[in-house]
Protein backbone atom coordinates (compact mmCIF):
# COMPACT_ATOMS: atom_id res chain seq x y z
CA UNK A 1 0.00 0.00 0.00
CA UNK A 2 0.98 3.52 -0.75
CA UNK A 3 1.56 6.51 1.79
CA UNK A 4 -1.77 8.08 2.17
CA UNK A 5 -1.22 11.02 0.09
CA UNK A 6 1.40 10.08 -1.93
CA UNK A 7 -0.17 9.40 -5.17
CA UNK A 8 -2.96 12.13 -5.04
CA UNK A 9 -0.20 14.87 -4.69
CA UNK A 10 -1.14 15.49 -8.44
CA UNK A 11 -4.40 17.09 -7.33
CA UNK A 12 -3.40 18.94 -4.69
CA UNK A 13 -2.72 22.80 -4.49
CA UNK A 14 -5.00 24.71 -6.59
CA UNK A 15 -5.96 21.69 -8.43
CA UNK A 16 -7.67 20.90 -5.53
CA UNK A 17 -10.60 23.53 -6.58
CA UNK A 18 -11.84 21.68 -9.89
CA UNK A 19 -11.78 17.76 -8.58
CA UNK A 20 -14.43 16.08 -8.13
CA UNK A 21 -16.44 18.72 -10.22
CA UNK A 22 -15.67 21.13 -7.77
CA UNK A 23 -17.18 19.46 -4.63
CA UNK A 24 -14.81 20.35 -2.27
CA UNK A 25 -14.60 24.22 -3.31
CA UNK A 26 -18.28 24.95 -3.29
CA UNK A 27 -19.93 26.73 -1.05
CA UNK A 28 -23.40 25.19 -1.27
CA UNK A 29 -22.13 21.96 -0.88
CA UNK A 30 -19.94 23.61 2.21
CA UNK A 31 -23.58 25.31 3.76
CA UNK A 32 -24.58 22.60 5.82
CA UNK A 33 -21.04 22.22 7.73
CA UNK A 34 -20.98 25.65 7.86
CA UNK A 35 -24.58 25.72 10.01
CA UNK A 36 -23.10 22.65 12.06
CA UNK A 37 -19.96 24.95 13.25
CA UNK A 38 -21.74 28.13 13.60
CA UNK A 39 -23.85 26.26 16.19
CA UNK A 40 -21.29 24.63 17.76
CA UNK A 41 -19.37 27.80 18.35
CA UNK A 42 -22.24 29.56 19.85
CA UNK A 43 -23.47 26.49 21.83
CA UNK A 44 -19.14 26.63 23.24
CA UNK A 45 -19.76 28.00 26.58
CA UNK A 46 -16.90 30.29 26.95
CA UNK A 47 -16.55 30.52 23.31
CA UNK A 48 -13.56 28.61 21.53
CA UNK A 49 -10.31 30.45 22.02
CA UNK A 50 -9.75 28.33 18.36
CA UNK A 51 -11.12 26.55 15.63
CA UNK A 52 -8.74 24.14 14.52
CA UNK A 53 -9.65 22.58 11.01
CA UNK A 54 -7.31 18.87 10.78
CA UNK A 55 -6.84 18.16 7.51
CA UNK A 56 -8.64 21.37 6.45
CA UNK A 57 -6.35 21.04 2.69
CA UNK A 58 -6.75 24.65 1.07
CA UNK A 59 -8.55 26.33 4.04
CA UNK A 60 -11.51 26.25 2.12
CA UNK A 61 -13.81 25.70 5.51
CA UNK A 62 -12.29 27.97 7.51
CA UNK A 63 -12.95 30.66 5.34
CA UNK A 64 -16.33 29.91 4.38
CA UNK A 65 -17.05 30.20 8.20
CA UNK A 66 -15.37 33.64 8.16
CA UNK A 67 -17.48 34.69 5.28
CA UNK A 68 -20.61 33.97 7.12
CA UNK A 69 -19.85 35.35 10.71
CA UNK A 70 -17.87 37.54 13.09
CA UNK A 71 -16.02 35.60 15.67
CA UNK A 72 -14.61 38.03 18.13
CA UNK A 73 -11.37 36.39 19.73
CA UNK A 74 -11.40 33.13 18.19
CA UNK A 75 -8.16 32.32 16.36
CA UNK A 76 -8.44 29.89 13.43
CA UNK A 77 -5.63 27.34 12.76
CA UNK A 78 -5.29 24.95 9.23
CA UNK A 79 -3.62 21.80 10.05
CA UNK A 80 -2.43 19.85 7.15
CA UNK A 81 0.48 17.58 6.53
CA UNK A 82 0.46 18.81 2.12
CA UNK A 83 2.55 21.96 1.39
CA UNK A 84 0.85 22.04 -1.88
CA UNK A 85 -2.41 22.02 0.00
CA UNK A 86 -1.11 24.75 2.63
CA UNK A 87 0.46 27.19 -0.16
CA UNK A 88 -3.06 27.62 -1.45
CA UNK A 89 -4.61 28.83 1.74
CA UNK A 90 -3.20 32.23 1.80
CA UNK A 91 -5.65 34.18 4.42
CA UNK A 92 -3.98 35.94 7.15
CA UNK A 93 -6.49 35.28 9.11
CA UNK A 94 -6.14 31.54 9.52
CA UNK A 95 -2.81 29.93 10.42
CA UNK A 96 -1.67 26.96 8.60
CA UNK A 97 0.64 24.73 10.63
CA UNK A 98 1.94 21.85 8.51
CA UNK A 99 1.80 18.48 10.24
CA UNK A 100 0.09 15.74 10.60
CA UNK A 101 -2.78 15.30 12.91
CA UNK A 102 -1.65 12.10 14.32
CA UNK A 103 0.84 14.64 15.97
CA UNK A 104 -1.25 17.55 17.21
CA UNK A 105 -1.35 18.41 20.57
CA UNK A 106 -2.98 20.89 22.83
CA UNK A 107 -0.15 22.93 23.92
CA UNK A 108 0.59 23.38 19.92
CA UNK A 109 -3.16 25.70 19.72
CA UNK A 110 -2.23 27.82 23.30
CA UNK A 111 -5.71 27.70 24.15
CA UNK A 112 -4.86 29.69 27.11
CA UNK A 113 -7.39 27.83 29.48
CA UNK A 114 -10.06 28.10 27.06
CA UNK A 115 -11.94 25.72 25.06
CA UNK A 116 -10.83 24.78 21.06
CA UNK A 117 -13.50 23.52 18.97
CA UNK A 118 -12.09 20.48 16.16
CA UNK A 119 -13.23 20.41 12.45
CA UNK A 120 -12.58 17.93 10.20
CA UNK A 121 -14.09 17.43 6.38
CA UNK A 122 -13.45 14.10 4.74
CA UNK A 123 -10.08 13.15 6.64
CA UNK A 124 -10.91 10.12 9.13
CA UNK A 125 -10.89 7.51 6.41
CA UNK A 126 -7.45 8.17 5.34
CA UNK A 127 -6.63 6.23 8.37
CA UNK A 128 -8.02 2.75 7.36
CA UNK A 129 -9.45 0.23 8.89
CA UNK A 130 -6.48 -0.08 11.60
CA UNK A 131 -6.11 3.26 11.86
CA UNK A 132 -9.37 4.64 13.23
CA UNK A 133 -9.59 3.80 16.90
CA UNK A 134 -5.79 4.81 17.36
CA UNK A 135 -6.61 8.11 15.73
CA UNK A 136 -9.66 9.21 17.56
CA UNK A 137 -8.09 8.26 20.57
CA UNK A 138 -5.34 10.47 20.14
CA UNK A 139 -7.72 13.52 18.68
CA UNK A 140 -9.88 12.85 21.95
CA UNK A 141 -7.10 12.80 24.44
CA UNK A 142 -6.08 16.49 23.37
CA UNK A 143 -9.56 17.75 24.18
CA UNK A 144 -11.42 18.90 27.39
CA UNK A 145 -15.00 17.31 28.41
CA UNK A 146 -17.77 19.41 26.54
CA UNK A 147 -15.47 20.64 23.83
CA UNK A 148 -16.91 19.95 20.61
CA UNK A 149 -15.28 18.09 17.09
CA UNK A 150 -17.60 18.49 14.21
CA UNK A 151 -16.16 16.29 11.38
CA UNK A 152 -17.88 15.44 8.38
CA UNK A 153 -16.92 11.78 7.21
CA UNK A 154 -17.98 9.50 4.08
CA UNK A 155 -20.13 6.31 5.14
CA UNK A 156 -22.63 4.47 4.20
CA UNK A 157 -25.88 3.05 5.87
CA UNK A 158 -25.57 -0.17 4.74
CA UNK A 159 -22.99 -2.79 5.10
CA UNK A 160 -22.49 -4.01 1.33
CA UNK A 161 -22.04 -0.61 0.26
CA UNK A 162 -19.01 0.26 2.44
CA UNK A 163 -17.76 -3.07 1.31
CA UNK A 164 -18.39 -2.04 -1.89
CA UNK A 165 -16.28 0.69 -1.80
CA UNK A 166 -13.38 -0.42 0.60
CA UNK A 167 -12.98 -3.43 -2.08
CA UNK A 168 -12.86 -0.15 -4.49
CA UNK A 169 -10.14 1.75 -2.96
CA UNK A 170 -7.98 -1.88 -2.31
CA UNK A 171 -7.96 -1.93 -5.92
CA UNK A 172 -7.07 0.80 -6.26
CA UNK A 173 -4.44 -0.15 -3.85
CA UNK A 174 -5.35 2.85 -1.52
CA UNK A 175 -5.68 2.24 2.47
CA UNK A 176 -8.28 3.93 2.21
CA UNK A 177 -11.44 3.03 4.74
CA UNK A 178 -15.07 4.00 4.89
CA UNK A 179 -17.19 2.46 7.62
CA UNK A 180 -20.85 2.61 8.20
CA UNK A 181 -22.56 5.26 10.07
CA UNK A 182 -23.55 2.87 12.63
CA UNK A 183 -19.76 2.04 12.92
CA UNK A 184 -18.41 5.22 13.05
CA UNK A 185 -20.75 6.14 15.95
CA UNK A 186 -19.58 3.09 17.78
CA UNK A 187 -16.17 4.44 17.04
CA UNK A 188 -16.76 7.82 18.44
CA UNK A 189 -18.93 6.58 21.34
CA UNK A 190 -16.05 3.95 22.42
CA UNK A 191 -13.50 6.52 22.38
CA UNK A 192 -15.71 8.98 24.33
CA UNK A 193 -16.80 11.11 21.66
CA UNK A 194 -20.51 11.46 22.14
CA UNK A 195 -22.16 12.35 18.86
CA UNK A 196 -24.58 15.52 19.91
CA UNK A 197 -25.88 15.44 16.07
CA UNK A 198 -25.84 13.78 12.27
CA UNK A 199 -27.07 15.73 9.40
CA UNK A 200 -26.91 14.33 6.19
CA UNK A 201 -24.87 16.49 3.35
CA UNK A 202 -24.68 16.30 -0.71
CA UNK A 203 -23.16 13.19 -1.75
CA UNK A 204 -19.94 12.95 -3.83
CA UNK A 205 -19.83 11.61 -7.50
CA UNK A 206 -16.17 9.70 -8.16
CA UNK A 207 -15.95 9.13 -11.71
CA UNK A 208 -13.20 6.91 -13.09
CA UNK A 209 -11.50 9.27 -14.93
CA UNK A 210 -11.18 11.40 -11.72
CA UNK A 211 -10.15 8.47 -10.04
CA UNK A 212 -7.86 7.63 -12.79
CA UNK A 213 -5.89 11.15 -12.23
CA UNK A 214 -6.15 11.41 -8.67
CA UNK A 215 -4.48 7.52 -8.05
CA UNK A 216 -2.76 7.42 -11.16
CA UNK A 217 -4.74 4.18 -12.51
CA UNK A 218 -4.36 2.84 -16.21
CA UNK A 219 -6.90 1.82 -18.52
CA UNK A 220 -6.53 -1.60 -17.59
CA UNK A 221 -6.73 -0.84 -14.03
CA UNK A 222 -9.84 0.97 -14.70
CA UNK A 223 -11.22 -1.68 -16.47
CA UNK A 224 -10.57 -4.22 -13.85
CA UNK A 225 -11.50 -2.99 -11.03
CA UNK A 226 -14.87 -2.18 -13.02
CA UNK A 227 -15.69 -5.35 -14.05
CA UNK A 228 -14.49 -6.79 -10.55
CA UNK A 229 -17.16 -5.22 -8.58
CA UNK A 230 -19.69 -5.09 -11.20
CA UNK A 231 -19.45 -8.96 -11.08
CA UNK A 232 -19.13 -9.36 -7.17
CA UNK A 233 -21.81 -7.13 -6.28
CA UNK A 234 -23.45 -5.81 -9.33
CA UNK A 235 -24.60 -1.91 -10.00
CA UNK A 236 -26.88 -0.27 -7.58
CA UNK A 237 -27.78 3.57 -9.16
CA UNK A 238 -27.08 5.03 -5.70
CA UNK A 239 -23.34 4.28 -4.80
CA UNK A 240 -22.19 2.32 -7.97
CA UNK A 241 -22.52 2.10 -11.99
CA UNK A 242 -20.52 0.76 -14.92
CA UNK A 243 -20.10 3.42 -17.97
CA UNK A 244 -18.53 3.53 -21.16
CA UNK A 245 -15.45 4.17 -20.00
CA UNK A 246 -15.41 2.77 -16.63
CA UNK A 247 -17.57 3.57 -13.95
CA UNK A 248 -19.08 6.21 -11.67
CA UNK A 249 -19.23 6.02 -7.90
CA UNK A 250 -21.19 8.00 -4.86
CA UNK A 251 -19.69 8.41 -1.55
CA UNK A 252 -22.15 9.44 0.94
CA UNK A 253 -21.44 12.57 3.60
CA UNK A 254 -22.76 12.95 7.40
CA UNK A 255 -21.83 15.88 9.70
CA UNK A 256 -21.23 14.76 13.49
CA UNK A 257 -21.40 16.93 15.82
CA UNK A 258 -19.32 15.15 19.00
CA UNK A 259 -18.94 16.18 22.42
CA UNK A 260 -16.03 15.22 24.14
CA UNK A 261 -17.13 13.04 27.56
C1 LIG B 1 -10.05 14.95 0.95
S1 LIG B 1 -8.95 16.23 1.40
C2 LIG B 1 -10.03 17.32 2.33
C3 LIG B 1 -9.49 18.71 2.48
C4 LIG B 1 -10.38 19.65 3.28
N1 LIG B 1 -10.70 19.11 4.58
C5 LIG B 1 -11.64 19.97 2.52
O1 LIG B 1 -12.70 19.45 2.89
O2 LIG B 1 -11.56 20.70 1.52
C6 LIG B 1 -8.01 15.49 2.67
C7 LIG B 1 -6.93 16.40 3.23
O3 LIG B 1 -6.38 15.76 4.37
C8 LIG B 1 -4.98 15.94 4.36
N2 LIG B 1 -4.40 14.86 5.16
C9 LIG B 1 -4.46 13.53 4.94
N3 LIG B 1 -3.86 12.85 5.93
C10 LIG B 1 -3.41 13.79 6.80
C11 LIG B 1 -2.69 13.72 8.03
N4 LIG B 1 -2.32 12.56 8.58
N5 LIG B 1 -2.39 14.87 8.67
C12 LIG B 1 -2.75 16.08 8.15
N6 LIG B 1 -3.42 16.19 6.97
C13 LIG B 1 -3.75 15.07 6.32
C14 LIG B 1 -4.61 15.92 2.89
O4 LIG B 1 -3.36 16.53 2.67
C15 LIG B 1 -5.79 16.68 2.28
O5 LIG B 1 -5.56 18.06 2.22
Amino acid sequence: MMQKIDRELGIHGSRWRTVHKGYFANPEVAMPLIKTLKNAIALSSPPPAVVVDLGGGTGFVLQELLKHGQYPGVRFINVDISKRQLAVDTDSRILAIRTSVTEVTRDLFETKNRPLLFVMRSVLHYFGYTGLLPFLRHLRAQMEPGEFFVHQTACFEHQIDAQRLNLLYQRMRIDKWYPTAKELETCLEETGLAVHSIHEVPKLCLTSRDLAERYRLSREDVRGISAEISLEYGETPAVFVVTPNGFTAYLYYQIFTCVAI
